[in-house]
């Protein structure tokens, strides 16, 4: 990319070597700050100022403001499937493609879903306590009852690559798997279409698939949660403000469900104080954290990029549009 080496690109935040490298490797002028934790805005504002490219996680909030300040920008090449940190219309408004990295994380991302759904019915973060704080002194019958897995239903929310991988999973452990979706398909051999309201009612475990968008906010809340089986277990591991924190404490509180697995929060790093309760396993924003997928991730987050400052087609692009503008003729 010779006529390109001054071609600029942000990395926001420290990214798995090889994909750094690619980067570098390309003759790209990279840049990315030493430190893990995030960026402050100003900071991000000033470091993409004369960039033709940021490669973002989910946490940067990739605005109009940002747009604003980056005036050279073509692209912004997301780490990650869900790309609502971006202004995506106002990128598309302005000529900026927008890349993110479905497949390589879906069946690393359906793992950890299931180490919910397991962890939360088996009570294994309890159990696990209970060992390591010295609690355990005598074996009992009744210790540490949980909920079975095999035999019972999930209920898919969103069928996309993650949401189907999830539903393969369940075959092993003989499920009667149910999906909703909107543009899920209408057959498919790992379960069932059916309602939403359906889907909630007859699911011993309700696991979360949507991507997040003003449709989908709050699509768990006070009601759906009422239409769960007071036996039921919630998963999320797509974004948090597709439930109602609030109303999802009060239905734990309250028993309306019997617990939930939770990788996603609405307010990321904050998590309600009304879920550090026994029978909801936490983690932070995880699900995708293999050491191979994240590899995977960034690489295809920087091939993204330089396919696109090359004027080339990305393996993701969310607005292809933007692309089609460039190639047509004037
Ligand atoms: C993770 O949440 C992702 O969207 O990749």
């Amino acid at each position: 990319m010779t006529a390109d080496r001054n071609l600029r690109v942000h990395v926001t935040r420290p990214i798995p070597d090889q994909a750094l490298d690619y980067l570098k490797g390309q003759g790209l002028d990279v840049t990315c700050p030493a430190d893990d934790g995030p960026p402050s805005r100003e900071e991000l504002l000033s470091s993409v100022e004369d960039a033709e490219a940021i490669l973002s996680i989910l946490t940067e909030k990739i605005d109009g403001e940002v747009f604003e300040r980056a005036r050279r920008l073509k692209v912004v090449s997301n780490m990650a499937v869900g790309y609502d940190n971006i202004d995506v219309p106002e990128a598309t408004r302005r000529g900026v493609a927008v890349c993110n990295t479905p497949g390589v994380l879906t069946d690393t991302t359906a793992d950890f879903a299931w180490a919910l759904l397991m962890a939360a019915a088996r009570r294994v973060v309890e159990c696990h306590r209970f060992v390591q704080d010295g609690r355990w002194e005598w074996w009992g019958p009744k210790m540490m009852m949980g909920a079975d897995v095999h035999g019972k239903t999930l209920g898919i929310v969103g069928f996309g690559k993650i949401g189907q991988a999830v539903a393969r999973r369940a075959t092993g452990f003989d499920m009667k798997v149910l999906y909703s979706g909107e543009t899920a398909p209408e057959t498919s051999k790992w379960g069932e279409k059916v309602s939403f309201s359906d889907l909630l009612q007859s699911s011993d475990f309700v696991s979360l698939h949507v991507p997040y968008r003003p449709s989908t906010h709050h699509l768990i809340g006070r009601e759906q949660l009422h239409l769960m089986k007071k036996t039921g277990f919630l998963i999320n591991t797509a974004r948090g403000a597709v439930v109602n924190e609030e109303q999802l404490v009060e239905a734990l509180e309250s028993g309306e469900i019997a617990g939930a697995g939770l990788d996603v929060f609405e307010k990321e790093p904050q998590v309600h104080p009304g879920l550090h309760r026994l029978n909801v396993v936490l983690a932070p924003h995880a699900a995708s954290a293999s050491l191979a997928t994240r590899a995977k991730m960034a690489t295809m987050a920087a091939e993204n990029l330089v396919a696109v400052l090359r004027g080339e087609e990305p393996q993701a692009i969310v607005n292809p549009e933007v692309l089609e503008q460039c190639q047509s003729p004037k």
